[in-house]
């Protein structure tokens, strides 16, 4: 697959009613969905300076509180159940979403099974929600986006994918998005195939979003994100065991909120042309931070500017550690180079923090 090869070019929401979308977030209960809904509700609070005309959202099994942007009477997003297994639920959802909040809709798909991380074993479960349901969601916003006469598809599909394509070997500069795909665990596999079969399917208007480890500071513990919590579960277990966290596993790690921001950013961009060579095909950015860091730096910040309450206990717990000493075959450095962003005119406007300025 080459990315940049054949690279379409977007341009900002220009302000104008007829360029407004819907937004369907599929798996909007997650980290990154609920992040990109609030995202979404806000900026559909002032549809001709965001694009923004209406939010749509889905979840399965975590059915979310109704999300009322600050100082809106009503609550903007529509709720809905769908288990993206069911292909036809799927179809219908976004036909339906096509023409009720459309007639130009985008799908932002962040639905992902539960996988245990990068480093999970995989199955076919897994490989399904990764690969077939992604597909059914893109085909049908493929069908759903063919208007008689018009020029163009009134549908974008945006799928999430992940740094964990690349094998992380160091040295090597930033992974472009043509970098070769060598990928070392099951869950990066998937993506791989993910990632080509949505090319395969040539839809005149899919994105595809690769990032990184992705991280959520709550207001209170039980809305951290994944690998936040993880980090705050480990300092408050009462037990003296070491903490080892790694140093070389150097990431581009994003704020949920920012990617959110980011991604009604590419929901909203207007296509204003297309240089392809060989038929429709995806555009594919690194959508992430710019600055690297790793886990060791990460507990580290998060202890000296928010934590204070678990430094005591971290003295001498958290340790530093190398992963390629570990015996544990992870990707290394899986630094990339964030250009696409801005290149394909799909993110101009959202600055992706660091945790040095993020966490301040
Ligand atoms: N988290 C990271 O660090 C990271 C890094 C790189 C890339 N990514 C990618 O970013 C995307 C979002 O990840 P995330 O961490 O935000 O995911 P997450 O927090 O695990 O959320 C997963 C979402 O998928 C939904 N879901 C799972 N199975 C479903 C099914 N069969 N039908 C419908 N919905 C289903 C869940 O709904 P319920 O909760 O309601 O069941 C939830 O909304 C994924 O594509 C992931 O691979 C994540």
């Amino acid at each position: 697959m080459n990315g940049s090869r054949a690279r379409a070019v977007y341009r900002p929401y220009d302000g104008s009613a007829e360029s407004q979308r819907g937004l369907l977030v599929i798996g909007g209960s997650g980290e990154l969905g609920s992040a990109l809904v609030r995202a979404a509700a806000e900026a559909a609070e002032t549809p001709t300076v965001s694009g923004v005309r209406a939010v749509w959202a889905t979840y399965r099994t975590r059915r979310p509180s109704v999300c009322t942007p600050v100082g809106s009477k009503a609550p903007s997003v529509r709720w809905f159940y769908l288990d993206t297994a069911d292909r036809r639920a799927t179809s219908d959802l976004i036909q339906r979403a096509s023409t009720e909040i459309g007639p130009l809709l985008t799908v932002v798909f962040c639905a992902v099974p539960k996988h245990g991380g990068a480093a999970g074993p995989g199955g076919d479960d897994i490989r399904s929600g990764i690969v077939d349901h992604v597909l059914y969601a893109a085909e049908a916003t493929k069908l759903a986006g063919m208007v008689e006469g018009a020029e163009r598809s009134s549908c974008r599909f945006v799928a999430i994918s992940t740094d964990q394509v690349f094998d992380g070997v160091p040295p090597h500069p930033p992974y472009t998005t043509d970098a070769p795909r060598r990928p070392l665990n099951p869950y990066g596999h998937y993506k791989v195939e993910m990632e080509d079969t949505l090319q395969n399917i040539h839809h005149p208007d899919l994105v595809i979003a690769r990032t990184s480890l992705i991280l959520t500071l709550g207001m209170q513990p039980h809305e951290d994100g994944k690998a936040i919590a993880f980090l705050r579960s480990a300092l408050i277990e009462t037990h003296e065991k070491p903490l080892v966290l790694f140093t070389d596993e150097i990431r581009n790690m994003s704020w949920s909120n920012d990617l959110a921001e980011a991604l009604v950013e590419v929901a909203t961009a207007i296509r204003c042309e297309r240089v392809t060579m060989d038929g429709d095909t995806a555009t594919v950015i690194h959508l992430a931070c710019p600055e690297t860091t790793n886990r060791f730096a990460l507990a580290q910040r998060l202890l000296s500017t928010r934590w204070s309450e678990y430094r005591h206990r971290a003295a001498g717990r958290i340790t530093p550690g190398l992963s390629a000493e570990s015996g544990l075959r992870r990707p290394l450095d899986l630094t990339m180079d964030v250009t696409s962003m801005a290149e394909t005119g799909l993110v101009t406007r959202t600055r992706l923090r660091s945790i040095f300025e993020y966490l301040q």
